[in-house]
């Protein structure tokens, strides 16, 4: 099966770039932007990496990316999420990153996309891996930061697909994002929201029939309400799951648990992805490898995933026929 998955090609639609940042990039950047860390290695970090909540990761999360200051920082950054893309066979990609993260540190929304597009443009020439820019918001923030985000991203509004809506869940429901994603619909931006991870099932709701969303990231919670799960089915609303950080996060506590089978089953458009991998232990092909072993998933099982991905990416027609 190890093999079958490796060279199944794949589609990756719920990535944070922040999230790829390996503890040896990480001390690697902060050596170069004279930053100090608080751990004294790359095995102190690694060993800090254990998480109860979706918080207790984002705090780390957020601690990491400090070490992003020059576009030349974002560029390395990216282009190593793109090797591991390709030692995956992941053949399309729709990259997140989280601009105010940066832009609130003083660093300039240009260095972040310039350095992230320079090695979207590589990729598809050196690797032939095309991709896809999701802009999230911080859901933690307020709306008028977020209306600010989307004004800074004006210039570059071709080279950003979609918006999406991240960060804590609990606590900052979608309806504080109605407007904003109301905006950026009017502009033409496709539309994504992470909903259902922690949070509840009504989160899915409303992220649906209040911010319109394309997709929903994660989504697992909706197998609490079964309405929602016959509404997805029928509408053939994707979800973008991310196998080992639900496990990582306690969503479930051990993956023979896990939701996506029993939904893919039933017919729902469900996608497998990594979500933030430098942090939660593997890449396309481990997540696939994680949910095949513990839920003892046929061929065909991933074959359908893979499939769903393509059907629910932002990626063109043209693109998609290529590679399906
Ligand atoms: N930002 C990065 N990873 C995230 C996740 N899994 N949920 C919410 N926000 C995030
Ligand atoms: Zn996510």
């Amino acid at each position: 099966m190890k093999r079958f998955i490796q060279q199944l090609p794949k589609v990756e639609l719920h990535l944070h770039i922040e999230g790829s940042l390996e503890p040896e990039l990480m001390f690697e950047l902060a050596k170069r932007n004279g930053i100090s860390l608080p751990y004294a290695s790359v095995e102190q970090l690694k060993q800090a990496y254990q998480f109860d909540s979706l918080q207790s990761f984002l705090d780390l999360y957020y601690q990491g990316a400090q070490v992003l200051l020059n576009e030349q920082d974002f560029f390395d950054l990216t282009m190593a999420y793109f090797k591991r893309c390709q030692a995956n066979n992941v053949v399309h990609c729709e990259i997140m990153f989280d601009p105010q993260t940066h832009t609130a540190r003083g660093v300039d929304f240009a260095t972040v996309i310039n350095g992230i597009h320079k090695a979207q443009q590589q990729a598809l020439t050196q690797f032939n891996i095309s991709s896809e820019l999701i802009m999230c918001f911080l859901r933690h923030l307020d709306e008028a930061d977020a209306i600010n985000t989307l004004d800074q991203a004006q210039p570059y509004k071709p080279l950003i697909k979609a918006v999406g809506l991240d960060s804590s869940e609990m606590g900052h429901p979608p309806q504080k994002f109605e407007r904003v994603f109301a905006l950026a619909k009017a502009q033409g931006y496709r539309l994504v929201a992470h909903a259902g991870e922690e949070g509840p099932a009504q989160n899915i709701w409303d992220s649906i029939e209040l911010l319109k969303v394309d997709r929903i990231d994660h989504g697992v919670r909706a197998s609490d309400d079964e309405r929602l799960m016959d509404y997805l089915q029928s509408q053939q609303m994707p979800l973008t799951v991310c196998p080992l950080s639900n496990t990582k996060l306690k969503v479930f506590e051990h993956m023979a648990q896990h939701n996506i089978l029993t939904m893919l089953q039933k017919g729902i458009c469900v996608t497998v992805n990594s979500d933030d991998p430098a942090y939660f232990g593997g890449y396309m092909n481990d997540n696939f490898e994680a949910i095949a072993d513990a839920l003892a998933m046929t061929r065909e099982n991933l074959i359908q995933l893979s499939h769903n991905a393509v059907d629910a990416s932002f990626a063109s027609d043209e693109r998609k026929h290529a590679i399906k």
